[in-house]
């Protein structure tokens, strides 16, 4: 009985060759560059976002990052103003990045907020609110960059979640709801689109230090530092850095995934 390796006489073994002969795996990867992409970052006027941003324009892609009000960006990265709870200016911003840059190729759903209380506290605004901005935003965005993604057959998308999405954390019933939410987007995401070259994975970054943490009480602070095996908050660079692997032709093959950068605070949750 002849065995795959013979039947397929490419050279390759026959894993590889078999994906080849059904055209996806290979198509995909031979017309994927990592550099010279058109990259979207929401909310990438400070914080990880901008550190995202420039991660990216350091490999050579065209990086354009969405943001509310005024800013002051670095030179060679495109602003568009953008508020993720509103579609129409969602597409408004979409339309200018892809005049510029081209269609989206990786996306990156960053734009975050939180609005931190014990449950009983927290009213149904409170509650809604972040979900709105942080998952629904993740998926008014998704949604418009897949439409150009599934014309190239190719695409990155990464969702910016939390150690808190997986692991949770007292007074932040809404914040972790979203956060987890976005393991589902991008488990589903995958797939669905999975065999055109999109892959979809979520970061779950741990304490970065950034505006969004300095609002901390400093004992909250302490409690969380302790809790961190590293010792360490982090510097938004190091999530940027994973962000920009996760998008790059090593990762591939990497799709559904949930990439922790969290110092060893949440071991697999
Ligand atoms: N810092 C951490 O320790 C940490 C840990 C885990 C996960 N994360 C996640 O990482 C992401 C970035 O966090 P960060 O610490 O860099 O936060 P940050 O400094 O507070 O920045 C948040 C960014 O999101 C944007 N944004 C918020 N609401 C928006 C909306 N409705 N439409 C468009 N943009 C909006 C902000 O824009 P404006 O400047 O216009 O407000 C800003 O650019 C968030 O998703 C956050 O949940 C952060």
């Amino acid at each position: 009985m002849q065995r795959a390796a013979d039947r397929i006489d490419t050279g390759k073994s026959p894993f590889i060759a078999a994906y080849e002969c059904r055209g996806t795996w290979s198509e995909s990867m031979s017309e994927a560059v990592s550099t010279g992409r058109s990259v979207l970052i929401t909310g990438g006027n400070r914080g990880i976002g901008l550190a995202i941003a420039e991660s990216f324009l350091a490999n050579g892609d065209k990086v354009a990052v969405t943001y509310r009000s005024e800013t002051d960006l670095p030179e060679g990265i495109l602003g568009v103003k953008a508020d993720v709870t509103d579609e129409a200016s969602i597409d408004a911003a979409f339309k200018v990045v892809e005049e510029a840059h081209g269609p989206v190729e990786v996306l990156v759903a960053n734009a975050g907020i939180t609005k931190d209380t014990l449950l009983l506290r927290m009213s149904e605004n409170d509650f809604t609110s972040v979900l709105d901005t942080n998952l629904t935003g993740a998926f008014r965005v998704i949604k418009r960059a897949s439409k150009g993604m599934i014309r190239l057959r190719k695409g990155r998308v990464v969702l910016i979640s939390s150690v808190s999405g997986l692991y949770g954390a007292p007074g932040q019933i809404n914040y972790s709801a979203s956060k987890a939410g976005m393991v589902g987007i991008a488990r589903s995401l995958t797939r669905e689109l999975g065999s055109r070259g999109i892959t979809a994975n979520v970061v779950a970054p741990g304490f970065i230090n950034t505006d969004m943490t300095a609002e901390l009480p400093e004992e909250t602070q302490k409690s969380y530092l302790a809790n961190v095996p590293a010792g360490r908050f982090a510097e938004a660079s190091e999530v940027a850095d994973v962000v920009r692997w996760v998008a790059s032709d090593e990762a591939a093959y990497i799709s559904g995934a949930v990439i922790p950068v969290d110092g060893g605070l949440g071991m697999g949750h």
